[in-house]
């Protein structure tokens, strides 16, 4: 398809291509994780200018989310015009979407050294992904059937670790549970179709012969890419780093399956993005913490440019966001690159009003 870039005038073709052949097509694509809390619109947006070129919503309830619509309207706001646009050419793509490209550039800002791709042949569209905790086949797949048009890949939560969910029998209650996990994907895949595409996240096992078989399991039944964080069920992310042989030997199983896998786990920088590619063989990083401190870090800042601030207050203001939310998400972002009297107070604002006023000050718009 050829569309005209309207921001430019340029007239390249558009590829359109379901994530797992995204992360097959292409060296270093960036991966923002489903962070509970955090990876909602606004913040999905930024990443993706900011070349995460696949974005992931928070983990929903597939049960709650199914049958009450205050779940629906809580937990699911997504726009069509989420996605990014990247320049590309063979495996190459840029980390900067053409919206942040054409913004830096209007406010004379360097763009980072190899974020670009200027002999650039076509355009890539970034991703959206819903993430979906469930343990029933009917309520994933009626959850999935409400959300199918407006993403493009439904992944299954197998890793998130806290008893609560355990007790429930989602999240990393599946890791050893593969039977299951073939009938959720098989329930998704009945409703939707076989082309529909399903995603597994899930964490390695103690013992790396489940690991093999609940990836194996998984891609028998139709699963497409799989994200391996690389810390066991009990392995808390502040404590233990990440384990890069767990990955690399899912690695290896994926590649007997024929099936794309994405690295995860203690991705603070663009050097930790490439060490965890060359030392696991992985076909991608998805990076949750990193991003949080650094919406920007896969384009190349070392802590998020004032830019990305203020582009951040843009989004979340015009697209709405909680306020409790908007409130953590920029405190998170800042702080790293403010002296600590300005991070206490960037915490201590009674009102949005006043957030918004403070940045505007710290990082006033050129
Ligand atoms: C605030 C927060 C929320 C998270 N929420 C989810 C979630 O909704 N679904 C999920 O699969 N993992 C979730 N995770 C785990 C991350 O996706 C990721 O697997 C983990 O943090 C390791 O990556 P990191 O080292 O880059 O942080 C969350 C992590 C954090 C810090």
């Amino acid at each position: 398809m050829i569309l005209c870039n309207s921001m430019t005038g340029d007239s390249l073709p558009v590829r359109r291509l379901r994530p797992a052949e995204l992360v097959k097509s292409y060296d270093h694509i960036g991966i923002a994780a489903p962070m509970v809390r955090y990876s909602k619109l606004p913040f999905r947006m930024l990443a993706q200018e900011y070349g995460a070129h696949i974005t992931h919503t928070p983990m929903i309830l597939a049960q709650e989310f199914g049958l009450s619509a205050t779940a629906r309207d809580s937990d699911f706001t997504v726009r069509p015009d989420e996605r990014g646009l990247f320049r590309a050419k063979g495996r190459r793509i840029s980390c900067l979407s053409e919206t942040a490209r054409t913004r830096l550039e209007m406010m004379g800002e360097a763009v980072p050294g190899d974020a670009m791709v200027a002999d650039a042949d076509h355009l890539v569209q970034g991703c959206m992904v819903i993430q979906f905790a469930a343990s029933e086949p009917v309520a994933l797949a009626d959850a999935a059937e409400l959300v199918a048009g407006h993403v493009d890949a439904i992944d299954i939560n197998c890793g998130c670790p806290q008893s609560w969910a355990y007790k429930e029998c989602i999240g990393s209650y599946l890791l050893r549970q593969p039977d299951k996990v073939r009938n959720l994907i098989r329930g998704v895949k009945l409703r939707l179709g076989e082309d529909f595409p399903v995603h597994i996240k899930i964490r390695i096992d103690t013992d790396p012969q489940l690991t093999a078989q609940l990836m194996t399991t998984a891609v028998e039944a139709g699963a497409e890419l799989i994200t391996v964080h690389g810390r066991t069920r009990n392995q808390p992310s502040d404590s233990v780093p990440v384990n890069l042989s767990g990955i690399q030997h899912a690695v290896q199983v994926g590649r007997k399956l024929g099936v794309p896998v994405v690295a995860n786990g203690d991705i603070f920088c663009l050097d930790d993005a490439r060490r965890t590619l060359e030392q696991t063989g992985a076909d991608a990083v998805m990076a949750a913490r990193g991003l949080m401190s650094n919406p920007c870090l896969f384009a190349g800042y070392k802590s998020t440019p004032g830019h990305g601030i203020n582009r951040f207050v843009e989004l979340a203001v015009t697209t709405g966001f909680n306020t409790g939310l908007f409130h953590r998400t920029v405190a998170h972002m800042t702080v790293d690159g403010l002296p600590k009297s300005d991070a206490l107070r960037m915490n201590a604002h009674p009102s949005i009003a006043s957030l918004i006023e403070h940045v505007a000050k710290l990082y006033p718009v050129a």
